[in-house]
């Protein structure tokens, strides 16, 4: 079943004196829906708000539950357990590892190197490469293109087949086709697998196939279709 999300009261600052507001939401519920698309403007908090909902910062105030749970009330090693068990996620600077190869960077969730890797898992990782026409040949990653890069970051954030797929603009680098690809394959193991998708993009093509849509601007929630009764933060 996918997963639900709810936030309360959610506000993050900048360190300092002079600390400021990135990130302000008082209310926002996901329950009962697979999919999401948040976009906004350069710098209006979007992937603040997939960090914040991944567990990422060390503390922040207000709640971020996934399934009624808060997070943030996990010790940091058991939010990195339930992170590593219930998240696959794309980062919108890929986070890869230059000196690993395309496989080991694939296989980087799963814990294993390409030497020690069970053969099911080896065989996955090689399936969703062939899917995203990724050669898995090339010895290191350092020289690869950003489009080759965001599809390794793809395939590595559903190598461990998660609950919650989040996803910081995957189709930014991309061209159209590549573009296409990933974004009805993404839709499709979200869809059966009942998995939670949560998109940042501006990408028309996504925005136009994702109903559920969150708009921010300067840290706040400034438009939600979501069908909620407690749309505190809407307009
Ligand atoms: N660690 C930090 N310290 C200070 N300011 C930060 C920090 N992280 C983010 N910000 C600021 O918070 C705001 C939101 O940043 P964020 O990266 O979430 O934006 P974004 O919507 O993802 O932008 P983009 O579309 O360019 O990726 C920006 O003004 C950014 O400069
Ligand atoms: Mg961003």
């Amino acid at each position: 079943m996918s997963k639900s999300l709810e936030i309360q009261n959610l506000k993050i600052n900048t360190f300092g004196i002079n600390g400021q507001t990135i990130l302000d939401v008082p209310y926002f519920n996901l329950e009962g829906e697979r999919e999401l698309v948040i976009s906004g403007a350069s710098g209006s908090g979007k992937t603040t708000f997939l960090y914040a909902i991944a567990g990422l910062f060390l503390k922040l105030n207000g709640k971020v539950s996934w399934n009624r749970s808060n997070l943030y009330n996990l010790a940091s090693v058991e939010r990195d357990k339930w992170r590593s068990q219930n998240l696959g996620m794309i980062f919108q600077n890929f986070q890869l590892l230059d000196e690993l190869s395309v496989l080991d960077n694939i296989l980087v969730p799963t814990g294993f190197d390409s030497f020690f890797c069970p053969k099911d898992m080896i065989y996955k990782a090689e399936k969703l490469a062939d899917e995203f026409s990724i050669s898995i040949h090339n010895s290191t990653i350092a020289h690869m293109s950003r489009g080759e890069k965001q599809r390794i970051a793809l395939a590595r954030a559903l190598i461990k087949d998660a609950p919650i797929i989040l996803a910081d603009e995957p189709t930014a680098s991309l061209d159209e086709a590549n573009a296409r690809n990933i974004l009805e394959h993404l839709r499709k193991i979200s869809e059966e697998g009942d998995k939670t998708l949560i998109i940042v993009s501006h990408d028309p093509a996504v925005m136009e196939q994702i109903d559920n849509k969150l708009l921010l601007e300067h840290g706040k929630i400034i438009k939600n279709t979501l069908p909620t009764i407690s749309n505190v933060g809407a307009a």
